[in-house]
């Protein structure tokens, strides 16, 4: 099939099943312009909360899948690639963190949405990097508190807050390997250029950034910027909607755009393995009841104080 014979097929597939086509910032330009819907990991969560689609696909990786099947019980999510996962996430076993609550009982555990469903099952909040400073503030000022699993965005929160929360040793391998040498390559091309940073950055990395702030906080300051041209550090992807929303503006990435240091999973997504999901309604995502109602209050109060 074509490229356009897809695109037709994808959108005929949609409206005869009710589907809803789910895309993060990260995946590949066509599938973010075949897309019901794109945006960071907590406009994704809000629209898969609020959605009336019989079936979600969910173009992303298998935690945000997990996310929207925890909050549609009774919808079917298909995930093109199941094998979509993400390092982040599986740097916290769930195992690990009940042995940890054992051990510390008087802990309240904070997580970053970029983990398993297990995982969420044993935390008190989830954040996204687009809540996290506002919802870490309504925990009480003298909790003790573990995030899990990113320590570069718990580091992060805990500089912009004050709070002195116990880190877990996982991190996301494409924006913990950008260094402060790597960004000074760039900038000695582009001098003056601001700098604008996902906090999944290393703290070292993250003192050059002129913004730090999720994608799609990235995205807002560029667009509102007067400034024309920046450096941005993240997935290259987010550079389709950036482009889309600045057609006037220049954006240098780390790496010349080499497509080694893109998210290998999220670009796992692609118009054949979404045909081919909404056609078969296959791979579908399944998960226990039990592990869905456990994880689903923690990200419902996220959605609740966000
Ligand atoms: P946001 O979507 O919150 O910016 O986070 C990016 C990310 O880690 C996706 O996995």
């Amino acid at each position: 099939m074509t490229k356009e014979d897809l695109v037709n097929e994808i959108k005929r597939l949609r409206e005869e099943k009710n589907a809803i086509i789910l895309a993060h910032y990260y995946t590949l330009p066509e599938v973010q312009e075949i897309a019901d819907f794109v945006g960071d990991s907590l406009a994704l969560a809000r629209k898969a909360a609020s959605t009336d689609a019989s079936i979600i696909l969910f173009a992303g990786v298998h935690f945000m899948a997990e996310t929207a099947k925890i909050l549609n019980p009774d919808k079917k999510v298909l995930v093109p690639d199941m094998s979509a996962g993400c390092c982040l996430a599986d740097s916290c076993l769930a195992a690990d963190l009940a042995r940890f609550k054992e051990e510390h009982p008087d802990y309240l555990v904070l997580s970053y949405v970029n983990c398993s469903a297990a995982v969420k099952a044993l935390s008190d909040l989830i954040v996204t990097s687009g809540n996290a400073l506002k919802l870490v503030n309504t925990l009480p000022k003298d909790a003790k508190i573990l995030f899990t699993p990113d320590q570069n965005l718990g580091d992060y929160i805990n500089r912009q807050t004050g709070r002195q929360m116990l880190l877990w040793d996982g991190m996301c391998r494409i924006h913990d390997h950008y260094t402060v040498d790597d960004l000074e390559l760039v900038k000695e091309s582009y001098p003056g250029v601001q700098v604008v940073a996902h906090p999944e950055c290393r703290r070292e990395f993250l003192a050059h950034a002129d913004f730090v702030g999720s994608t799609a906080a990235m995205i807002n300051y560029i667009s509102e910027s007067p400034d024309q041209e920046f450096i941005v550090a993240t997935e290259s992807g987010i550079l389709h909607e950036l482009k889309k929303r600045n057609p006037g503006k220049t954006f240098h990435t780390l790496f010349n755009g080499d497509p080694s240091h893109d998210c290998g999973s999220m670009k796992k997504n692609n118009l054949e393995n979404i045909y081919n999901a909404l056609l078969n309604e296959d791979p579908e995502l399944t998960m226990d009841p039990e592990l869905m109602a456990k994880s689903l209050a923690p990200i419902q109060k996220m959605l609740e104080l966000s």
